[in-house]
């Protein structure tokens, strides 16, 4: 077999084999193909495209290029969840606990932040004394004895999408669906999970600007966990503004602070009680979709899923004396935005936010920046709601780095008019 062959083919948009893939991938991974030659590869599929059966063999062979995580230790169904990325996302630092406190066993390797976007290891890590690295068989106990655990990525899982995704965003091939299904699901295939409800976000802070194109890539994506085995279901959720009001790593920790104990913002709510409610039935805990959401709600009104949070943060060797003053994890240092006028809020730009709380310090623009855990934006309006000239409209937490240009971005990204307009959040359910 020839990489240029399989260069052309693809060009000529002719379907690949699955040999011919795996090949691909095997020899992309050990360095005898060159990243000149697979760029070559990713600019032909970005304009001949893959069908379904060629995404699902990329993403079998991304997933076997490295560790695939063994959780056959933890009796019972393993539970994961994924989002495409959002601002202000920190779904995984509730719905953990909280379905935990259920008696459902989530076991999480989480990644970092990068762009716009936060990483929940790197919220997790703004609670002094949080160690997000375990070995393997402590993470494994730990799940055995309370439930739950939420580390970073250990081992070399799916090595080969590493490497691919890293050419792909600077050759311009990021947007493209079969390789976004499959990037996607190599990592959650090599997770171990059994049963996974992926996020799929859509709007203008998302990957999917449209609720057609979202549909393709959730689809695909159930298609490829389906026939590994895997319970799938993803839902389709607004990203047309933040979820929540907090963006910004402690802050995100706050705002999950409130919400375990019954004090969310109605978004982060129903998003988290949405996809909680499909892992309760996919894990076969409950057996009716309404009443599984009950019992989610109840355990964010009862304190039992903020006690499951206290647990996993004292059991990972976190400071659980400094939650009760959350605020305490913050930055001293704020900036009120004002509004500029009166009327209701009908847009609120979350890439543009994101890229707020970046200047702020809050996110990475490369892989190996530092960044500062403190700082963030507290948006204190949501789209349809009404404001005042003058009003505080956003409390930006700094340093000492890029608080002007945050504060403008701020204000550019929020348009205020007179359409009183209200956001559907949760778009569709693909099973
Ligand atoms: N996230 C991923 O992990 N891969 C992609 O290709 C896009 C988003």
């Amino acid at each position: 077999m020839h990489i240029v062959d399989i260069i052309s083919k693809k060009r000529d948009g002719k379907v690949l084999t699955k040999e011919e893939i795996d090949y691909l991938i095997k020899n992309y991974t050990n360095g005898n193909i060159p990243d000149y030659q697979m760029s070559a590869f990713l600019m032909a599929t970005y304009f001949q495209n893959m069908n379904d059966e060629e995404a699902t063999f990329l993403a079998l062979a991304m997933r076997d290029s490295g560790d695939i995580i063994d959780l056959s230790k933890i009796p019972g169904i393993k539970v994961d969840k994924h989002s495409t990325g959002g601002v202000g996302d920190k779904v995984t630092l509730i719905l953990g606990p909280l379905l935990a406190s259920l008696g459902v066993k989530f076991a999480k390797m989480s990644g970092r932040g990068l762009g716009h976007t936060g990483g929940t290891i790197d919220k997790l890590e703004s609670i002094p004394g949080y160690k997000v690295e375990l070995p393997v068989q402590d993470f494994i106990k730990q799940v055995n004895d309370i439930g739950i655990a939420i580390v970073g990525q250990s081992g070399d899982v799916a090595p080969a999408d590493k490497k691919l995704y890293a050419l792909r965003d600077v050759t311009a091939t990021v947007d493209i669906i079969p390789l976004i299904a499959s990037s996607i699901m190599s990592k959650k295939l090599a997770s171990g999970a059994d049963a996974i409800v992926l996020d799929v976000k859509v709007g203008h802070g998302a990957f999917m600007k449209t609720e057609e194109e979202a549909t393709k890539l959730a689809e695909l994506m159930v298609e490829i966990g389906r026939k590994s085995g895997k319970k799938m279901t993803a839902i389709l959720t607004g990203m047309d503004e933040p979820l929540g009001h907090k963006i910004g790593n402690a802050l995100e920790v706050y705002e999950a602070i409130e919400t375990l104990n019954g004090q969310g913002p109605k978004d982060l709510v129903d998003v988290t009680v949405e996809i909680g409610a499909h892992l309760l039935l996919d894990s076969g805990t409950e057996s009716d979709f309404e009443t599984a959401k009950i019992k989610l709600q109840e355990a964010l009104q009862n304190g039992t899923a903020y006690q499951k949070f206290l647990d996993l943060v004292k059991a990972q060797g976190g400071d659980i004396n400094r939650l009760s003053q959350p605020e305490q994890l913050l930055s001293k240092n704020t900036v009120e935005v004002l509004s500029q006028k009166e009327g209701y809020i009908t847009e609120i730009n979350a890439l543009d936010i994101g890229r707020a709380a970046m200047r702020l310090g809050a996110g990475r623009e490369t892989k190996d920046d530092v960044i500062c855990l403190e700082v963030g934006i507290d948006l204190h309006k949501k789209i349809g709601d009404h404001v005042k000239k003058g009003h505080v409209i956003a409390t930006l937490y700094t340093r000492d780095k890029g608080v002007k240009e945050a504060e403008k971005l701020v204000l550019e990204a929020i348009s205020i008019g007179d359409e009183h307009k209200r956001l559907q959040l949760i778009k569709k359910t693909i099973k």
